[in-house]
C-alpha cells in the first residue's frame, strides 16, 4: 500500500507532496482509497461531505467503531501526515480479519477531505462539514487562490457540493474515532515508546493581514514619499515571533502574497497569512490581538490601510477521557501520554463523537516538509497498536 501510494502527488524538486483538495492528485489518492476497499470487499461510499468510508460490517450498523486520517498535503508536505493513519487503518483491519475477528458492530475506515486546507485556507473541511462545524453558506465563500469556488471545484471532481452539510444521522452511529498519526514534534523522539495517546490539542487559528500601500516606481519614488506596504508587513511578522516568545506561544506567517510582485515595485498591496497557537484559548487571543495592534501601528506610521481578518478558529480540544485511557490501557500502563499543536480531524470530530488519537514517533521531530519520517519498525508498531486497540473497541 506504501508503495503504490509513495509516487501520487510528488514534487519532484522538492521531494514534498502536493495533494491539494480536489485537485488531480487528490483524486489519485482517493482512488487509491477505493481500489483499497474493494480489494478487501468492503462497502465504500462517499459522505456528502465527500469524506470516503469503508465498512467492514453493516454500513447501517449502530455504534459503528471508525478508524483513519486524511491523504491531501500541505504544499511540499511528507509522506505520513495523513496517509500513515489511512494505511494503518487498512492495515490493522488485515490484522484483525487475520485473527479471526467477526465483530457484532461494524468498522470503518475512512479518508476525511481537505484535513490541511492548503488550497481553500481553511483546514478540516470535510469533518468541520460533517460535525456543523462549517455551515454549507461558508462553505460556499471559500475560494482558492485563483479565485476557483470550493464547491466548484468539488462538482469538477464529481461530488455534488449541493447536498453538503451536518452529518448527524451518521455520526449518531459511531461510537469512537480514532485516529493514528505521525507525531509532529519530538516528545516520543528520545523515548523508549513507539506510540503514544494524544491527550490534547491546542486551540489555533489562521489571520488574514492586509497591507495596503500604493504602487510607485522604484527607481524614481523617493523613500520618503512611499506608501509601501512591505514595510509594515516585515515590522508584524518580527513583532509576532517576539510576541509568541514571550507568551510562550507560536505565531507564523507561512504564506504570503504580494502585488503588483514586480522587482522594480514598490507593492499595492502586501497579504500575509497568520497561523498562531497557544496551550490556551486567552493567550492565543491576547497574543493575535497584540500581534494585529503592532501591525496597525506600523501601517499608521507608513500611510498604509491595514485590515485583519480571521479565516479560521479551533477551540481547544480535551480528548475523550474515557476513551483514552482505554487506549492507554490496551497499550500498557507506561503508555506516554501527550499534547499536540496541530489539528487533526480527531479534534474536530470530538465536538459531537467520542475521539482518540495515537501518535507514531518521528525521530525527527520534522512535519509538514519533504523531511518529515517515521522508521519502518515504528510505523509496524503503530498499526500493531490500532489493530489492539480496534479489537478491543469492538469487542466490548
Ligand atoms: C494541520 O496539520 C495543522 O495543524 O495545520
Ligand atoms: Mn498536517
Ligand atoms: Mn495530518
Ligand atoms: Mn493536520
Amino acid at each position: 500500500m506504501w508503495a503504490e501510494l509513495l509516487p501520487v502527488g510528488r514534487f519532484d524538486a522538492s521531494g514534498g507532496y502536493r495533494r491539494f483538495a480536489w485537485s488531480a492528485a487528490d483524486a489519485e489518492c482517493r482512488a487509491w482509497f477505493a481500489e483499497q476497499a474493494a480489494a478487501r470487499g468492503l462497502h465504500y461510499e462517499v459522505d456528502r461531505n465527500g469524506n470516503q468510508w469503508a465498512w467492514y460490517g453493516d454500513p447501517d450498523g449502530e455504534d459503528a467503531v471508525v478508524t483513519g486520517s486524511h491523504l491531501d498535503s500541505v504544499p511540499d508536505g511528507g509522506a505520513y501526515d495523513g496517509p500513515l493513519g489511512v494505511v494503518s487503518a487498512f492495515t490493522a483491519l488485515d490484522v484483525l480479519r487475520a485473527r479471526g475477528l467477526r465483530p457484532d458492530r461494524p468498522l470503518a475506515i475512512t479518508n476525511f477531505g481537505d484535513e490541511e486546507g492548503a488550497r481553500f485556507g481553511v483546514a478540516c473541511v470535510g469533518s468541520r462539514l460533517s460535525a456543523g462545524v462549517l455551515t454549507p453558506d461558508q462553505a460556499a465563500a471559500l475560494r482558492d487562490g485563483s479565485g476557483l469556488r470550493m464547491l466548484d471545484a468539488m462538482e469538477a471532481a464529481g461530488q455534488d457540493p449541493s447536498l453538503i452539510g451536518k452529518d448527524e444521522e451518521r455520526l449518531a452511529r459511531v461510537r469512537a474515532y480514532v485516529e493514528l498519526h505521525v507525531e509532529q514534534g519530538r516528545f516520543l523522539a528520545d523515548g523508549p515508546h513507539a506510540v503514544g495517546v494524544a491527550s490534547a490539542i491546542w486551540p489555533h487559528g489562521r489571520w488574514r493581514f492586509d497591507f495596503h500601500g500604493e504602487a510607485n516606481h522604484a527607481g524614481t519614488t523617493r523613500l520618503q514619499d512611499r506608501r509601501d506596504p512591505m514595510l509594515a508587513y516585515a515590522a508584524t511578522v518580527l513583532a509576532a515571533r517576539k510576541k509568541a516568545r514571550t507568551a510562550g506561544a507560536l505565531a507564523t506567517f507561512g504564506k504570503v502574497s504580494v502585488e503588483p510582485n514586480g522587482t522594480n515595485a514598490i507593492p499595492s498591496l502586501v497579504r500575509g497569512w497568520l497561523d498562531s497557537r497557544a496551550a490556551d484559548e486567552a493567550t492565543l487571543q491576547a497574543l493575535v490581538a497584540a500581534i494585529a495592534e503592532a501591525a496597525f501601528e506600523r501601517a499608521e506610521e507608513d500611510g498604509v490601510r491595514a485590515e485583519v481578518v480571521r479565516e479560521s478558529w479551533t477551540p481547544v480540544v480535551e480528548f475523550d477521557r474515557p476513551l483514552r485511557d482505554r487506549l492507554a490501557a490496551v497499550l500498557g500502563p507506561d503508555t506516554p501520554v501527550l499534547p499536540t499543536g496541530a489539528g487533526h480531524d480527531a479534534g474536530i470530530l470530538s465536538e459531537v463523537i467520542p475521539t482518540a488519537m495515537l501518535f507514531v514517533r518521528n525521530p525527527t521531530g520534522v512535519s509538514h516538509s519533504p523531511a518529515e519520517t517515521a522508521t519502518e519498525p515504528d510505523c509496524l508498531a503503530g498499526a500493531a497498536a490500532l489493530a489492539d486497540v480496534l479489537q478491543n473497541l469492538l469487542e466490548a
